[in-house]
């Protein structure tokens, strides 16, 4: 075992305390990565509010530099600029896997915390800590050009929107709306612009209106008006929905134009949806979730060459607990990104 340090959570507080945690020692095709940056997900909060079992450490969009390698690794060596998301392993053989869907592998994938090591069994724990250690199959090589503390978001709420927004045919000439203006969907808005499709904001928050539109957004639609709602029915091929908590479908599934798509990426759980709200225009409702290594790729390939990155504001991790508060009373414009050299 080799000892780092990181923040870990603190019984049932939901707040974070600095700790020893162990890593272990390197495995033949295995990476030690010194975390540089990592960014904060609202998943993070829904981590710290759930049960909890073992001892949690958040942490899965992060970019740092690899240190050590194993004897078996010929991808990357000592000096590297590393970034890894939400995923550290998967079967590798299933047809998710062969298919580079790891995000789907029928065993599940081993997620970079809260998840078990498949190899060892041993509790993953997050990266809002010093070093990671993790099979350098599931590390990508960050690509040149792109800031290492604005591109960590891109390996979470990046690919997670990039995925569906591919998938689902975005590009020239496609109606794109994203509901949720935070983590997600201010990526999604980047990415659905830089991919040429005519982009909108659905908002709860008006004051976000200026920022939609340097953003790229044509048009900034509140959430909380009738009236432009209404304005806005069945206009969009794509509504990218990354609303965080839960809520009724029916008005986003409005709309979403003749055989479009909500892609409902925010809350994971149960939801109700009324089929009249499906039926008519024959509309699709999809869901998805993180990346497979190749989506990953390209994606930061694409950010490379079109320039985009997260709007971040970064912090030193000591103030990672400020950070959750914020993020928790929707006052983040639009991903906090922790520093993790004040951990040394
Ligand atoms: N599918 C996946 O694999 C995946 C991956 C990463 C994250 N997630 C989930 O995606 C969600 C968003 O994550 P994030 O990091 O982007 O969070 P975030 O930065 O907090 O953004 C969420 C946005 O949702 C809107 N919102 C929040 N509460 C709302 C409410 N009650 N009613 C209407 N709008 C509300 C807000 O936008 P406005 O102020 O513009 O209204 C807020 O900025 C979280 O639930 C997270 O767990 C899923
Ligand atoms: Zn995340
Ligand atoms: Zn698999």
């Amino acid at each position: 075992m080799r000892t780092t340090v990181g923040w870990q959570a603190d019984g049932t507080a939901g707040t974070l305390r600095r700790a020893p945690l162990d890593r272990r020692d390197l495995r033949p095709d295995d990476l030690a990565v010194r975390v540089d940056y990592c960014g904060v997900c609202h998943t993070d909060l829904h981590a710290l509010d759930g049960d909890r079992t073992s001892p949690l450490v958040p942490g899965h969009e992060f970019t740092g530099t690899v240190t050590e390698t194993g004897t078996a690794v010929t991808r990357f060596s000592a000096g590297d600029t590393v970034a890894v998301g939400n995923i550290i392993d998967s079967c590798g053989d299933c047809t998710m896997c062969r298919a580079g869907q790891e995000n789907f592998c029928r065993a599940f994938p081993t997620l970079t915390y809260g998840g078990t090591d498949r190899r060892d069994g041993t509790a993953t724990l997050g990266a809002f800590s010093r070093e990671f250690v993790l099979r350098d199959r599931f590390a990508h090589p960050l690509p040149a050009g792109l800031d290492p503390a604005a591109a960590a978001p891109l390996l979470c709420a990046g690919v997670t929107v990039w995925e569906p927004l591919r998938t689902l045919g975005v590009g020239p000439g496609s109606r794109v709306a994203v509901a949720g203006l935070g983590g997600l969907g201010h990526l999604a808005v980047k990415l659905a612009v830089a991919l040429g499709a005519d982009t909108s904001v659905i908002s709860r928050s008006p004051g976000k209106a200026d920022d939609a539109r340097r953003l790229g957004a044509r048009e900034f639609v509140p959430s909380t008006d009738p009236a432009r709602m209404a304005e806005a029915r069945d206009r969009f091929d794509v509504v990218i929905d990354t609303i965080s908590s839960p809520h009724d479908l029916g008005p986003y599934l409005r709309l979403v134009a003749m055989d479009g798509t909500l892609s409902h990426l925010g809350h994971l759980g149960p939801v109700t949806v009324e089929t009249m709200d499906l039926l008519v225009g024959r509309k699709r409702l999809s869901a998805a979730g993180s990346g497979g290594l190749p989506a990953t790729a390209a994606m930061l390939d694409f950010c490379a060459a079109e320039g985009v990155a997260a709007e971040i504001e970064l912090l030193p991790s000591a103030r990672v607990n400020e950070a959750l508060d914020r993020l928790r009373r929707n006052d983040v414009r639009y991903r906090f990104v922790l520093d993790m050299s004040d951990l040394d």
